[in-house]
């Protein structure tokens, strides 16, 4: 037998779960694009801010102090100290440190939380378009995601309530909800949220809510929160991250938080995958935590600034279809009638040196594509005027 029958051969008998997760069709694009000189890149979710020094110094201190051993599972104490100290700065009432969990990563706070509801035979309810991690690890899981298309209209993107909940059936066991939004922006207000967490308490269903964007909100400080009026033993598996915040989508680093019963299951499943977050890593989180807060306000205004630079360039060609975002950092925005975005979008990085995502890499299939708009004003005023000349040289001007 040759070495490509075997490996075939071996691949019909990899779990079904494996063989089939998704290549990213966000990853696609930016791989066919990645070393074009004077590309603008708008496709990945991460803004074009390094992390602030004083949070990368604390790293190289812990790291020169010798702090390079395992360390806990759950995070070390003085970070998960700190995080409920975020949250009582950000939400209301108290936070204990113990229901915060230091993960490798949103995304490993994610996969923690979907495995820990979610298996063979289950299905979990999300608003659609949805960032691909989120249904991609529902499936790693062996469960099904569900997705209910949210409406786009001249009130931007909505979810109809009734039709979210007649998804679920028997089957399922968690409701997924990403507010703001990763690509559409679409936030849900607090009536929304209280609604679905009565819901899924009558139902006997989890809630994973992942809030990664939740003080990137242009309507106010912060979008609502489950936070905001459940109590703090409800069966909700909150997803954050240090990514956004404070510019470390490298690092690697987030949480979940989650009832202290859960303690020792998080831990387990912690210990048995990445088992615990580098020391030094977290040191730096610590420091991001504590002393970021001017960073992260200042991040927020630049992400406005950019929102209208990007939304009122784009309108004015006439020949797109957005809502102006209230949350999140992103355009989910379609060109004209074309349909196709995952072609469109590798057109885009050849005729006009832009880098988008399309919608596809969502589960959209109506034409829109992701814009980044998390940038500095230059970068996004030069965008918007290549896109606008190749829409009007496409399209024909407004
Ligand atoms: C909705 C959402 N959740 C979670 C994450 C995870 O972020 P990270 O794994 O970089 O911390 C992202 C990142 O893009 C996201 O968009």
């Amino acid at each position: 037998m040759n070495d490509c029958t075997q490996t075939a051969k071996r691949r019909a008998v990899l779990r079904p779960e494996a063989r089939e997760a998704p290549e990213s069709g966000i990853v696609e694009v930016f791989n066919y694009g990645r070393n074009r000189p004077g590309l603008i890149p708008l496709w990945v979710g991460e803004g074009d801010l390094p992390t602030p020094g004083f949070i990368a110094e604390a790293a190289s201190r812990s790291l020169a102090a010798g702090e390079t051993f395992y360390t806990y599972q759950r995070g070390v104490p003085e970070l998960r100290e700190a995080l409920a100290r975020y949250h009582e700065r950000t939400y209301s009432g108290s936070f204990s440190p113990e229901r915060f969990f230091v993960t490798g990563g949103g995304m490993q706070a994610i996969q923690i939380a979907t495995r820990m509801v979610a298996g063979t035979g289950d299905n979990v309810v999300i608003p659609g378009p949805c960032w691909p991690n989120i249904t991609a690890a529902v499936g790693i899981a062996g469960a099904r995601a569900v997705t209910v298309p949210l409406a786009f209209g001249n009130a931007g993107w909505t979810l109809d309530l009734d039709r979210f909940f007649d998804a679920v059936t028997e089957r399922t066991t968690a409701l997924f909800i990403n507010s703001p939004a990763n690509p559409t922006g679409w936030t849900a207000s607090r009536s929304d949220l209280m609604a679905i967490a009565d819901f899924a308490e009558k139902r006997g269903l989890w809630i994973i809510a992942d809030e990664v964007y939740n003080r990137f909100f242009y309507d106010g400080y912060r979008a609502a929160s489950f936070y905001d009026f459940v109590d703090r033993d409800s069966p909700i598996l909150f997803v954050n991250t240090f990514s956004k915040n404070y510019a470390m989508t490298g690092w690697r680093i987030g949480w979940l938080s989650a009832p202290p019963a859960l303690g020792q299951t998080i831990e387990n499943l912690i210990q048995y995958s990445t088992s615990g977050v580098a020391a030094f890593m977290q040191r730096a989180a610590t420091v991001a935590l504590d002393d970021g807060d001017a960073f992260l306000d200042e991040q927020v205004t630049r992400a406005r600034r950019g929102r209208a630079i990007v939304c009122d360039g784009l309108a004015a060609t006439g020949k797109v279809r957005l809502a102006e975002p209230s949350g999140a950092f992103y355009l989910f925005f379609a060109i004209g009638d074309e349909t196709d975005a995952r072609r469109l979008a590798l057109r885009l990085v050849d005729e006009a040196n832009v880098g988008l995502a399309p919608g596809t890499a969502f589960g959209d299939d109506s034409g829109f594509f992701r814009l980044c708009f998390a940038r500095k004003e230059d970068d996004l005023t030069e965008a918007v005027r290549r896109l606008s000349e190749w829409i009007s040289r496409r399209f024909g001007s407004s």
